[in-house]
């Protein structure tokens, strides 16, 4: 069993996610990177390694069930708790934003019910499954989108925009739940980030993006929990 604080992060074999388990190792924590393809994860879990890092690879698929079933045995087995979840793992299910195709009168429900099982369920899922592995202390970070902010809703993109809305309410249900438990439940926009989702227009680097996530995934005793943030700042919902 681990003496350091264990850390997961789903969908993190590129992007915002990768970045997260390198920066989280650094400080300290056993970190399990997760990704649904097995050979790439396997990959970015060795490079963290090659760097001296405390990296473990576990596949995780957050839409199915028996994928996050597995995580969490695992988890028992080899460390018996978890102080850190980092729900990362993303969809864009939409066509480009503001394309012909992108509005909401023509989107495909199917598209949409896609970004509710991955960015909405695949979340709630292991929560569901992680919690009680959280020994009454923890931090969990729902990888959320300004995109999601009903106080500044725009057109277009319905599939992203309601399953990230739709986080934020799970976020605030679960926070409230988990209220005196000592485990924090936080979402936060990373802001506009250069990664495959963002695009190569973006303002942000990842190293800048993820600076809000370590914040949350990091918080004393004291934190905040129920909370929207952008690069550690509350935000509206
Ligand atoms: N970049 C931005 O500007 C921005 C802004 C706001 C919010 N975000 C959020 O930040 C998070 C990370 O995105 P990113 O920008 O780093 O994009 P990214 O590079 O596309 O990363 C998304 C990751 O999620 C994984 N994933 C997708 N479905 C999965 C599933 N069912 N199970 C496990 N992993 C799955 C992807 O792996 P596969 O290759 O297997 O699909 C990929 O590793 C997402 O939640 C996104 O919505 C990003």
């Amino acid at each position: 069993m681990s003496e350091k604080a264990v850390a997961v992060v789903t969908g993190a074999y590129r992007g915002l996610g990768f970045e997260t388990c390198r920066q989280l190792a650094r400080l300290g924590y056993a970190v399990i990177l997760t990704a649904r393809k097995p050979k790439s994860g396997e990959e970015a879990a060795n490079s963290l390694k090659a760097e001296g890092l405390d990296v473990t690879f576990h596949p995780l698929d957050v839409t199915q069930e028996d994928s996050v079933t597995a995580l969490s045995d695992f988890l028992v087995a080899e460390y018996g708790r978890l102080d850190v979840l980092v729900n990362n793992a993303g969809i864009f299910p939409d066509p480009a934003p503001w394309s012909a195709d992108s509005s909401i009168l023509c989107a495909d429900l199917d598209a949409i019910r896609d970004g509710f099982e991955t960015n909405t369920l695949g979340p709630l899922r292991l929560c569901q499954s992680l919690i009680p592995l959280m020994e009454e202390k923890g931090c969990i970070v729902n990888v959320s989108s300004g995109m999601g902010q009903l106080s500044e809703m725009e057109g277009c993109c319905p599939g992203y925009r309601l399953s990230k809305t739709a986080l934020n309410a799970m976020t605030r249900i679960l926070a409230e739940e988990l209220k005196g438990s000592g485990v924090k439940i936080n979402a936060v926009c990373p802001g506009w980030v250069r990664t495959e989702m963002g695009g190569s227009e973006a303002p942000l680097s990842i190293e800048e993006g993820i600076k809000g996530i370590l914040w949350a995934a990091t918080l004393p005793a004291d934190g905040p929990s129920g909370g929207f943030f952008r690069h550690g700042k509350p935000i509206a919902w």
